[in-house]
């Protein structure tokens, strides 16, 4: 019935009849895990090691002998979380929100992003991406019938966005722009230039923000910007937080959506209808999490010390370019004057029995790189071993 689908999904792969080395695609990867592969392409803390902290496994085996676990939450979320996130909201993001009025409890922030988007855009209608960024970000607004328009990102000037570039691309038909800050896969973590210039082009052209904040917790010192918190763009900004990979809860499946009461009233009159209630057990597990949140040091020492390192491995190697990470724990590698990316990678995969993901995934300017997730596995020995595998390999490839 491929032929009654909609362009979005009638073009899609997802493994059971051509092969995908994908990440998040069908199930090379749980063979990929059988056959004692390093797993450096999927962004999980600590993956396949533990990552929650004790308080809060213990919290979420509390809460599932709690016989009210068993039962929805209101599809908006739980009030009592609400709570806990308004005062995070204050602290971190310099957002003054009403718990129960301005945020949306959703069952992960993949979903969370798809919602926040869906209000806005009909179809023909066209969303400005920098490129490269997280794939769901061209996949969801095509599902929506819209266009994703890419603006290049360039390493020349540290990723960071160049507004005549989103000048150029700007049409009458543009709504949206859709950004990940920090940055996946290129870790960039937008400076105040950035995201101020941003913001005078967005209010200038009427024009909705859609910002996933996913990786935002661990910046290393370097300032980390709300762009909801700038004058002017409280009104016409959804931003999009998880707990997957700040706080390695992935499995818990909980996220958040923040945004003003005008988006927020639709949002909530049409949560039941498109996402449903998050976890109820979960949701009081996270309440728990806010309660001691000093495990996130520990994180946080893991990643700057392999950002280090990695930087460190591939810096001087002739053929390879990259950047220090600005956050979190992805590595982004140009491998262009080597070859293809889709090439290297199915190459080290035989080779260093690593698999990494293919930068083409990420959208045009991913092509001719590689990411790698540097936050698998708790032993960050193990990482580097990994790491020197990959160079080692690197420096024996040949396209032919
Ligand atoms: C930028 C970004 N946003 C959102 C997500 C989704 O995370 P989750 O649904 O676990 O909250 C991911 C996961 O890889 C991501 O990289």
């Amino acid at each position: 019935m491929k032929h009654r689908m909609i362009k979005a999904f009638k073009q899609a792969n997802g493994g059971l009849f051509g092969h995908s080395e994908k990440a998040d695609v069908g199930t090379s990867y749980q063979e990929m895990e059988k056959q004692g592969i390093a797993l450096m392409g999927w962004a999980d803390p600590f993956m396949p090691d533990r990552s929650l902290p004790a308080h809060i496994q213990k919290a979420w085996k509390e809460a599932i002998d709690e016989e009210s676990s068993t039962h929805y939450t209101a599809p908006v979320g739980s009030s009592e979380l609400k709570a806990v996130l308004a005062e995070k909201l204050r602290t971190f993001n310099h957002l003054d929100v009403i718990p129960d009025r301005n945020i949306l409890i959703t069952p992960g922030s993949d979903s969370g992003l798809y919602f926040s988007i869906l209000p806005f855009l009909e179809e023909g209608d066209e969303v400005l991406i920098p490129s490269p960024s997280y794939p769901n970000n061209f996949t969801d607004v095509e599902i929506m019938g819209a266009v994703p328009v890419p603006v290049l990102l360039k390493k020349e000037n540290g990723y960071q966005l160049d507004i005549d570039a989103f000048e150029e691309k700007l049409s009458d038909k543009t709504k949206m722009v859709l950004l990940t800050h920090p940055n996946n896969p290129t870790t960039t973590v937008y400076d105040r230039k950035s995201l101020e210039d941003l913001a005078d082009f967005i209010i200038r052209h009427d024009l909705i923000l859609v910002c996933d904040q996913a990786f935002e917790d661990y910046t290393f010192g370097k300032e980390m910007i709300t762009p909801a918190s700038l004058p002017g763009m409280w009104q016409r900004t959804v931003t999009v937080f998880s707990f997957s990979k700040g706080m390695g809860m992935s499995g818990l499946r909980v996220a958040y959506v923040v945004a003003d009461d005008e988006i927020m009233d639709s949002l909530y009159a049409n949560a039941v209808a498109v996402i449903g209630a998050t976890s109820t057990s979960s949701q009081r597990a996270l309440i728990r999490a806010f309660e001691d949140t000093s495990f996130m040091k520990d994180f946080e020492k893991h990643f700057d010390d392999r950002r280090k390192k990695a930087y460190e491995i591939f810096k001087d190697e002739e053929d390879l370019d990259c950047l220090l990470p600005e956050s979190g724990f992805l590595f982004w590698l140009d491998v262009s004057k080597l070859g293809d990316s889709s090439k290297i990678v199915a190459y080290l995969l035989k080779e260093a029995g690593v698999s990494v993901n293919d930068g083409k995934n990420y959208g045009p300017g991913g092509e001719g790189h590689l990411r790698i997730v540097l936050g698998v596995y708790r032993d960050d020995e193990k990482v580097y071993d990994a790491l020197y595998r990959i160079r080692d390999a690197l420096r024996k490839f040949h396209e032919d």
